[in-house]
């Protein structure tokens, strides 16, 4: 809740894109609580915040737990900061408990997991899990220009450690389910088993500004008039297979003035779908779809994708022993699949990794009046603890 306070939005959520003022205040606190819990904190190039629970044999690999601070624009209070404050109460957990563990635990606080301010999602994860190179991510820019690397610097979370490339025994990540399977099964754990696949595409439409009183209907290249027609198929292509993902959730028309017709329009597409072969079906029909409405329209369509997350199926080991601690915990439980990506998707590349999953209140996330219940998120809490005690004593 102290986290939420900042970037809090009126309706109860919180807005914290990444890198911004709100971000390093929310950054400034977790490490201040990591210090105060005895950890020490790194930070590497990427800006992801480690803050490091020694172990009885510092030889071996750490096992890791966390997610990330940032939000969405119109963001909830628990996406991403319940799974990095989850890790921390953890350690204060152990802590108070005087537990020690062979291997250390580290928390960690992933750099721009949502992709709202910077695209792609999960880039700094990505680039700890090998999907990019450090320079490829640090010079993402945001509407305005400003680079990631900029961006860091500005608010002094430019780290100098290396990232990734070093072992790690297991990865855990706890999350709010963002949508509405275990709050109608009545369960209170989801044992996420993997993620399906990710394709973003960054669509710039190209037609002509024009007078809207003065010109006639047939003369027209109206580039918004296209876009929506874009819009449209990309809904029905989401539609029609199941399980389909389909959503343009960002829309700018140019010059953006009530009697100009614009001229230039940018989108952006996210399509998604558990197997690869069928999303590619879905994103071959846009193109094909675009290519056809950029002919009829007399309007140029440059169609780029710019992300591809392929599906990813959890470390068998780890997401037993999720398993085995939700049992040992009592709490309802059920395997289920993660229909959002994660930080988890791109460190299973380079370590065994699995997910918690807790109910969310209507399934509702990405939204202000996102919300969890005090109890759940215990729930996911605790199993976390046990599952990282069962991980790093290993
Ligand atoms: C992450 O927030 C996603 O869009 O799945
Ligand atoms: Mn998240
Ligand atoms: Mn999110």
């Amino acid at each position: 809740m102290a986290i939420a306070q900042i970037g809090a939005t009126d309706k109860g959520g919180s807005r914290r894109l990444a890198l911004t003022d709100l971000d390093r205040e929310a950054r400034d606190l977790f490490v201040r609580w990591c210090e105060e819990a005895g950890c020490v904190v790194t930070i590497d190039r990427m800006g992801n915040i480690f803050a490091r629970r020694a172990g009885t044999d510092e030889s071996l690999p750490p096992v890791l737990a966390g997610s990330h601070l940032d939000t969405q624009p119109n963001g909830g209070k628990f996406d991403g900061v319940f799974g990095v404050l989850a890790a921390l109460e953890a350690v204060r957990a152990l802590n108070e408990h005087r537990i020690e563990t062979n291997r250390a635990i580290e928390i960690v606080d992933w750099t721009n997991e949502e992709g709202s301010r910077f695209a792609p999602a999960m880039i700094a994860s990505g680039v700890f899990g090998g999907a990019f190179e450090v320079e490829y991510a640090l010079a993402r820019a945001d509407v305005d220009g400003n680079t990631m690397a900029e961006e860091l610097a500005r608010i002094g979370y430019a780290g100098e450690a290396p990232v990734g490339g070093r072992a790690l025994a297991a990865y855990l990540e706890a999350h709010i389910e963002q949508g509405p399977i275990l709050e109608a099964e009545a369960k209170t754990i989801g044992v996420v088993q993997g993620a399906q696949a990710q394709r973003w595409f960054e669509v710039t439409l190209t037609g002509q500004d024009a007078h809207a009183g003065t010109t006639p209907m047939d003369r027209r290249r109206d580039a918004l008039v296209s876009a929506a027609s874009i819009v449209t198929e990309v809904d029905r292509i989401g539609r029609s297979v199941a399980d389909g993902r389909a959503t343009v959730g960002m829309l700018q028309a140019s010059p953006n003035s009530r009697n100009t017709i614009p001229g230039a329009c940018f989108l952006t597409v996210d399509m998604r779908h558990p197997d690869e072969d069928v999303l590619l079906g879905m994103t071959t029909e846009l193109r094909e779809y675009s290519a056809g409405i950029a002919s009829d329209h007399g309007v140029e369509i440059d169609l780029r994708e710019i992300w591809h997350a392929p599906p990813v199926v959890f470390d068998r080991r780890c997401v037993e022993a999720v398993e085995a601690s939700v049992a040992e915990a009592g709490f309802a439980h059920m395997p289920i699949a993660s229909g959002a990506g994660h930080d988890a998707c791109y460190v299973a590349r380079v370590a065994p990794a699995a997910m918690i999953f807790v109910p969310c209140v209507d399934g509702i996330s990405h939204n202000e009046l996102e919300s969890a219940t005090p109890g759940d998120l215990a729930a996911g809490a605790e199993v976390l603890v046990r599952a990282l005690i069962r991980l790093a004593d290993e």
